[in-house]
């Protein structure tokens, strides 16, 4: 070809795209709608959170949102998920936000986008990063220059990556979210949203929709709304719709009516009965919404798995469990139900929804019964598992003091006097951040947990060995306490005067698991007395094996600890999360098939924090294919009735 013929073919190129118009997403605000390449846009979208699904289950989950009648995906970027330490990024396998957007887009899901900083979520510490914490004094989600300064960086690296996936640059983003209900948050720092719109503008361009979302309230969107930044609301079905979308009208004229997260199900505590919302009342609210020709996103359609320790947790303190099932049209396992079929009639109604069948049901297996036996201690282990070796301090340190961010970590003393009478260990200003397991001399003393259990009474002649193993239940992610540090946080008092002299363990309890580290108890006698009442924080193990000549295994499964307390649980060093059946609600634990493996027996490990079944009797693990998350809660630990949003403003 001569330079002529290129460079005219290189122009007969250029013309023919221009006459395609290129893809453009933006606001009308004179028919008060979305504009999707010129034409009047509505979406009805979906929760889903790729931290709380293993990757391997991502396109079934994103195709049974596609085939309920969605046109539209919600999606959180949890920071903490992605930077787990300063300057790490992890963006690979289950954390592969990237394919997670491909995959989407594939399957024909546009995605609204909330990357935070701050996400809530029921997730640690609304997606912050913990060693934020560093800074003692440092204001979150404010113009604190050591919190902007970490922003800054965080989205100097996540945002270009996102760049590409907009929809305007040939990707499926169509809206990004600024910050979080930043309106229910005690700041109100005007300058800290006006720098973060800058910052997302500086990296995603001027034509990008940017939006706030809070509660359906005109005092929410005070402080949550901001010039620039498009406003819409939550709410749940049960909520007055007509004053809901007169508060975003208040702040937002004109536009499309949004709600930003249709709550078709709620949270769940440990300790409070599991959430159930009637399909019939979520169809009937989503009908009305989507009557209004407003937009709505169902919060959450699938909520998933709280894995290892990622759950967030509620003032006054209360954890969330392991499951994020949330009562959701897809179930935590990403089963069918019957509010999902509920919801895509009333789809059905306002948009065509694709023919097809929708893909089953994943099966679940019960691969039984898995007899468990026992490990060492934490306290005989306490070599193999700190791999950093111990901190040596006159008064306790945090975990962030001691660079630990999840888990465990091993107080240790000593009685510096003789207690032979009942004698009080207390923390009188209560700083047990969450639960501490007290032994004295190797023996099971007691539990303090914070707000509720504050001493427990110790006997032992001085220069006897105190170990408390302090548990990180999870950190707050909504309100105004989400600087929520881990550990002893303040003094253990005995009769009353500060202990000190502490040797201080941070635990890789997760390395030690999947390395196999953990040695068997010395086997010098079987025990014949009854389970006791507490025993010291010991690990436990088992193994199974997928039977053979069965076609499809492995399959999903749950895994039940029948009169097992409260603990963690491996398998294969996958972190399946904490049981607390003790506690309830939830029961089971969900157990996705490729953490299993056909080649080699599977290796079940467990922290029993109490006290297990096992002493004197065989002790088991139960695998079962079905769920139980409704148990009887604990009566002494009952909270009276549901949290809602509107309790810790
Ligand atoms: C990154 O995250 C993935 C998924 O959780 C994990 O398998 C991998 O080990 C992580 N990589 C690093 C370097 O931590
Ligand atoms: C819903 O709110 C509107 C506007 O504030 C009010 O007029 C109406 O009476 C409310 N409806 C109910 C059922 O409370
Ligand atoms: C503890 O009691 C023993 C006798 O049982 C005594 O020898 C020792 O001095 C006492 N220690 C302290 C610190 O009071
Ligand atoms: C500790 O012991 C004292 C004296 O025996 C008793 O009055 C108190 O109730 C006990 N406290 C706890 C928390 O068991
Ligand atoms: C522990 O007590 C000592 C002595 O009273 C005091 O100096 C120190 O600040 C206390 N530490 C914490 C974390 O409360
Ligand atoms: C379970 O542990 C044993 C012993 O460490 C190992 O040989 C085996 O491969 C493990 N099983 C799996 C599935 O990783």
């Amino acid at each position: 070809m001569t330079p002529i013929g290129l460079i005219s073919g290189l122009l007969l190129l250029l013309l023919g795209q221009s006459l395609e118009a290129s893809p453009s997403f933006s606001l009308d605000y004179k028919n008060n709608c979305f504009l999707k390449d010129g034409k009047e846009f509505r979406y009805i979208s979906g929760s889903i959170h790729y931290n709380r699904i293993p990757r391997v289950y991502w396109r079934d989950r994103l195709l049974k949102m596609y085939m309920g009648g969605l046109n539209a995906i919600q999606i959180y970027i949890p920071w903490n998920y992605h930077e787990e330490s300063p300057g790490q990024y992890n963006f690979s396998g289950d954390r592969d936000v990237e394919y997670f957007l491909k995959l989407a887009q594939d399957i024909g899901l546009l995605v609204i986008l909330r990357p935070g900083p701050y996400i809530c979520g029921e997730w640690d510490m609304g997606g912050l990063p913990a060693w934020l914490l560093k800074k003692k004094d440092i204001v979150l989600r404010s113009s604190d220059p050591d919190y902007i300064a970490a922003v800054d960086k965080w989205m100097g690296k996540l945002l270009p990556m996102i760049k590409p996936h907009l929809y305007p640059n040939g990707g499926p983003i169509i809206t990004v979210q600024v910050e979080n209900e930043y309106g229910s948050y005690i700041a109100c720092d005007y300058n800290y949203m006006r720098h973060l719109t800058q910052l997302f503008r500086s990296h995603l361009g001027d034509e990008v929709v940017l939006f706030t979302t809070d509660g359906g309230g005109v005092n929410y969107l005070k402080c949550g709304s901001l010039q620039g930044l498009y406003a819409t609301v939550d709410f749940g079905p049960t909520a007055n719709i007509t004053a809901a979308f007169a508060a975003q009208r208040h702040a937002e004229p004109n536009g499309p009516l949004v709600n930003s997260e249709f709550y078709t199900g709620w949270l769940d505590h440990w300790g409070s009965h599991h959430s159930v919302v009637q399909s019939s009342v979520v169809a009937k609210s989503l009908d009305q919404i989507l009557a209004k020709g407003a937009n709505v996103n169902l919060y959450m359609f699938i909520g998933g798995t709280n894995f290892g320790y990622w759950n967030g947790a509620n003032t006054p303190y209360a954890p969330q469990p392991t499951s994020y099932d949330y009562d959701a049209p897809l179930s935590e396992a990403g089963d069918l139900t019957e509010k999902y079929y509920a919801i895509r009639d009333v789809i059905k109604m306002y948009r065509e929804v694709p023919a097809g069948p929708v893909p089953p049901t994943t099966p679940k297996y019960s691969y039984g019964a898995v007899k468990m036996k026992k490990l060492q201690t934490v306290s005989d282990a306490v070599e193999t598992l700190s791999l950093s070796g111990p901190v040596k301090s006159v008064y306790p340190q945090t975990f962030i003091e001691i660079n630990q961010v999840f888990g465990y970590v091993l107080y240790r003393t000593s009685l510096p006097v003789n207690c032979s009478e009942p004698t009080p260990l207390s923390s009188p200003l209560n700083g047990v951040n969450d639960r501490a397991y007290v032994s004295v001399s190797g023996s099971a003393v007691g539990i303090l947990e914070r707000n509720k259990v504050l001493s427990v009474n110790v006997t032992g002649k001085a220069g006897s060995q105190v170990d408390v193993l302090v548990e990180n239940m999870g950190r707050i992610n909504f309100g105004n306490s989400i600087k929520d540090f881990k550990g002893l946080v303040s003094n253990l008092t005995l009769a009353g005067v500060p202990l000190s002299g502490w040797t201080i363990y941070s635990l890789s309890i997760d390395e030690a698991v999947s390395q196999g580290l953990l040695g068997e108890e010395p086997a010098t006698w079987t025990d014949p007395s009854p389970p006791a009442a507490l025993s010291p924080p010991t690990f436990y193990e088992g193994r199974f094996i997928i039977p053979d000549g069965i076609p499809d295994l492995p399959q999903d499964s749950y895994v039940k600890l029948p009169n097992w307390r409260k603990g963690q649980i491996w398998i294969n060093g996958f972190n399946l999360g904490r049981y607390w059946p003790a506690r309830g609600p939830q029961v089971t634990l969900f157990v996705p098939a490729h953490i299993l493996s056909t080649a080699a027996p599977n290796n079940v490990t467990v922290l029993e924090l109490e006290a297990a079944p096992c002493s004197g009797q065989t002790c088991t693990v139960e695998f079962t294919d079905t769920p139980i998350l409704n148990a009887p809660v604990e009566s002494e630990y009952r909270h009276h009735r549901l949290f809602m949003k509107e309790d810790l403003l």
